[in-house]
């Protein structure tokens, strides 16, 4: 998908839709007065009849029956002053709907006030919806394809806003890419994405940009570092696990990187402690942190940002065998502590322990991990946010004032002291499991202490990754919030 910026007269702009709103009163912008003029005001006739629904966001296209529009996007903005930012996102993401089977489209909501917002702000959500509209998984339907729209140009209301507009633009669009690039794995079934098929994944970005290197851990190298607990989970299945790191290199060689650490468990059955039926087949989708990552490298690929950011993917598949661990089993980590898995369904923890040792290796400026850790972070939070722990208290600041900017929000969660002991084991330093209570915190107390001393935060996306039901799908989810977050470094 192309995106354009560009002072663009609605009278002579030829597209297959132009997208301009109209408010509470049917009062239209700039360029759809405008262009309401130089129709003789049938726009107006059809506004004043009803034909728009009176919701927010409520789109209807209509056909001129001469120029050079194909057609015209109506959309329905709010009672008339400034918009909320929560309801231009809502007219981004319908317009981006609406015209997502067309071969281009030209939108003037630039043309609408959004109260706290800038032009480029605006630019950005109305890109990012574009291009994650664009979206579909087709690769294992036959005789299905995806033409997204070619091309999405942002009218420019006033040259000064120019500049601003297209950086927005182009940060929205890159994130766009990054969300998709994580959905389209997420989608991918267990059977075809395995750890030896991320891997792989990783070792051909690096070939295409100079600016990236992979590197893989195979099991035996994580053998030999004493990746106990990660190799633990690995063990029941016959898809060999992989340590992915993917380091791009865009800032100064000496500066700290961040470093993302993404939970790429293919497929989770749970293990000797074996999930129930219903709805396994969710379980593809265990290995969404890990597609962030790599829709966060795909996105520092499109911006090229002077940073340094690591991305590690902790990959493997939690399988049932003869050969795999059994509830009581106690194991070692790289870190030298000890853990008894009471429950082998809790491996996500177990897998990230060991990357968040190896990730102290980089000498990071900053830790992020990046989960489908807990079924109890969606009965806590449900699918809207992202549960948000740190143990610092300005980072998980800066990642929830990112996660608001984009829409992609996370909620702070606690991860005091007192939840700790809940991980005591009578065998070995700690137990895989809490209780029943507080299921998301615990998990999130299990990982800080693995964390050594650098500055942390953990997003359990358990419920924001991906959609059930009918619109069942990886939602790309949190790569615009960590994309916002790294390019505000
Ligand atoms: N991948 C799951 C978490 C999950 C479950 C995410 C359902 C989204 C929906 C994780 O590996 C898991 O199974 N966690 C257990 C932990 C428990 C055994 C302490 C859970 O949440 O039930
Ligand atoms: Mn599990
Ligand atoms: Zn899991």
């Amino acid at each position: 998908m192309q995106f354009t910026a560009k002072v663009a007269d609605i009278r002579k702009q030829r597209s297959a839709c132009a997208i301009i709103a109209a408010d509470a009163k049917n009062r239209l912008t700039a360029s759809g007065s405008a262009l309401d003029d130089a129709c003789g005001g049938a726009i107006g006739r059809v506004l004043k009849r009803g034909d728009l629904g009176k919701k927010l966001a409520s789109t209807l296209v209509l056909t001129p029956a001469e120029g050079s529009l194909e057609r015209i996007l109506l959309v329905r903005s709010g009672g008339g002053g400034k918009l909320s930012q929560a309801d231009y996102r809502k007219l981004a993401g319908a317009s981006a709907n609406a015209v997502k089977g067309f071969k281009d489209a030209c939108s003037y909501l630039t043309e609408l006030e959004v109260s706290g917002a800038d032009s480029a702000w605006q630019a950005q959500q109305l890109a990012l919806a574009a291009g994650l509209a664009g979206y579909k998984f087709t690769r294992c339907k036959s005789g299905s394809d995806n033409t997204p729209l070619a091309k999405i140009t942002l009218h420019v209301p006033e040259r000064k806003h120019l500049k601003s507009i297209q950086s927005g633009m182009e940060l929205g669009a890159a994130q766009a890419v990054g969300g998709n690039v994580a959905r389209e794995l997420g989608n991918l079934p267990g059977n075809i994405c395995t750890p030896t098929y991320l891997a792989s994944e990783a070792r051909s970005l690096a070939k295409k940009h100079t600016k990236l290197t992979t590197t893989v851990l195979d099991e035996k190298k994580m053998q030999s570092l004493g990746m106990g607990a990660f190799l633990s989970v690995a063990k029941g299945s016959d898809e060999p696990p992989a340590l992915i790191a993917m380091q791009y290199k865009g800032g100064k060689a000496g500066a700290k990187p961040i470093v993302l650490v993404g939970k790429g468990i293919t497929f989770d059955t749970g293990g000797i402690s074996i999930k129930p039926g219903q709805a396994m087949d969710e379980m593809k989708f265990d290995m969404c942190g890990a597609a962030s990552v790599f829709g966060v490298m795909h996105a520092l690929l499109e911006l090229q940002p002077a940073i340094n950011v690591v991305g590690l993917v902790a990959a493997a598949e939690n399988m049932p065998s003869g050969r795999a661990s059994k509830p009581g089993d106690i194991v070692t980590t790289m870190s030298g502590k000890t853990v008894e898995i009471l429950n082998t369904d809790a491996e996500g923890r177990l897998v990230l322990c060991d990357a968040l040792t190896y990730a102290a290796r980089y000498k990071p400026e900053v830790v992020i991990d990046i989960a489908t850790l807990t079924g109890a972070c969606v009965i806590a939070l449900g699918n809207h946010a992202t549960g948000l722990y740190a143990n610092n208290d300005e980072l998980a600041a800066k990642l929830i004032a990112a996660g608001e900017r984009t829409g992609d929000r996370a909620w702070h969660m606690p991860l005091w002291d007192e939840y700790q002991s809940s991980l005591d084991s009578n065998f070995a330093d700690m137990q895989n499991i809490g209780g029943r209570e507080a299921g998301s915190v615990t998990a999130a107390c299990f990982l800080s202490r693995f964390t050594g001393d650098y500055t942390w935060a953990h997003l359990d996306i358990a419920g924001s990754a991906w959609n059930s039901g009918a619109n069942k799908g990886a939602t790309g989810r949190p790569v615009p919030l960590l994309v916002e977050y790294l390019l505000g470094k």
